[in-house]
């Protein structure tokens, strides 16, 4: 096992003013000891999921970066706004394109989440962790 925790941190939001990109970009500095906390690339230029896509060209580039990303770590931490009782699309999208992936980059990750929303009721369902 590596010296320290690698936790990719993966942002749900793509606002410039967003308080949840504030939060990912201040973590980094305030890691615990044994822990680095790592900030994901960008998952605003996904396409939005179509199979058809993936039959003619494959996973999109930015896709197989988030992959790589996520398989190098030790675990998930998502900030993410609420919208509307659940996740936002874009995060959505990028975790449908993820879902289709082999080797599963989710496969036995731990998977945290919170952010900065005034309430947060979703719950996150998975069956990626197999
Ligand atoms: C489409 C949309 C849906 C939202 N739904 C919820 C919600 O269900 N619960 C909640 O607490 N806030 C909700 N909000 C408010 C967001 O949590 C708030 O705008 C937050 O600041 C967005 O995150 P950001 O600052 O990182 O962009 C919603 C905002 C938008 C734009």
């Amino acid at each position: 096992m590596a010296d320290k925790l690698n936790i990719l941190v993966i942002c749900g939001s793509l606002r410039k003013g967003s308080y949840n990109a504030a939060l990912t970009r201040a973590l980094p500095a305030l890691a615990p000891e044994g822990m680095n906390l790592i900030t994901a690339p960008p998952i605003g230029t996904f396409p939005l999921y179509n199979a058809d896509i993936q039959d003619a060209s494959g996973f999109p580039g930015p896709a197989e970066d988030l992959a790589a990303a996520i398989r190098a770590a030790d675990g998930v931490l998502f900030v993410t706004p609420e919208y509307n009782w659940s996740m936002p699309g874009v995060l959505k999208n990028a975790i449908d394109w993820l879902s289709r992936m082999t080797p599963q980059p989710f496969a036995a990750k731990p998977i945290a989440m919170f952010g900065a929303a005034i309430l947060m009721y979703f719950v996150v369902q998975t069956q990626l962790v197999k």
